[in-house]
């Protein structure tokens, strides 16, 4: 009983003493690293970088780590160059249509359809027009790849959504939905 009310005065007392410290001045802080970083703040001025910011993008042509570079540019001639001579890294085991299936719903099915027909329902409420149905287009691994990696016409890029090895399955799982659509 003697102890705690010990423990109890010691506790008034020092609530006591901390909150009649100075509020105007910064206490003492514990490990100050951890409120003013060493290194730069992202939002900082930096005198390293010629413009002056801390905030730096990737050199152009930057490849994140596990990915490979691509090399057509994003030209008719780059898309033509594809269509012919790009060929899939996946061989037969490697190639997995559900992952492809998963993909494409998430991020093509949206205007394409489910089964790459054109018939989306963006384009049925007549919100996105102009979407193929890929029977009618003339389309190989090489420029099926091209299209994701740059867009083409109205579509839009999809190369930030996908890495490497998912635009490829997603690739292969477009083959599959035009071979079933020309069956
Ligand atoms: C916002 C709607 C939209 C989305 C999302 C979209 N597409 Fe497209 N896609 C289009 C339109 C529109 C065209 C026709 C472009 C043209 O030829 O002008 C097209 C064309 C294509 C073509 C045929 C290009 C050619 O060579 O003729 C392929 C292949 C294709 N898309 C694949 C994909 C894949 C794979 C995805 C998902 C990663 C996707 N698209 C996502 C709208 C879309």
């Amino acid at each position: 009983m003697k102890s705690l009310l010990k423990i109890t005065v010691s506790i008034f007392v020092l609530v006591a003493l901390i909150s009649c410290g100075d509020k105007t001045k910064r206490s003492v802080q514990y490990m100050p690293d951890m409120y003013r970083p060493v290194p730069y703040e992202a939002y900082s001025t930096n005198p390293n970088f010629k413009d002056g910011l801390s905030s730096q993008k990737p050199v152009v042509g930057t490849i994140a780590r596990g990915q490979s570079p691509y090399d057509y540019p994003n030209t008719e001639a780059g898309y033509n160059a594809a269509k012919l001579d790009f060929k899939s890294p996946l061989d037969s085991t490697m190639v997995d249509l559900n992952k492809g299936k998963k993909l494409f719903k998430i991020y093509c099915a949206i205007c394409h359809g489910n089964k790459g027909n054109g018939q989306s329902v963006l384009s049925k409420r007549d919100k996105f027009n102009g979407v193929p149905n890929y029977k009618d287009r003339d389309i190989t691994e090489g420029s099926i790849y091209h299209v994701i990696m740059y867009g083409r016409g109205v579509m839009g890029s999809h190369a930030s959504q996908l890495r490497d090895e998912e635009r490829w399955q997603v690739v292969h799982y477009v083959q599959s939905l035009k071979n079933d659509l020309t069956k």
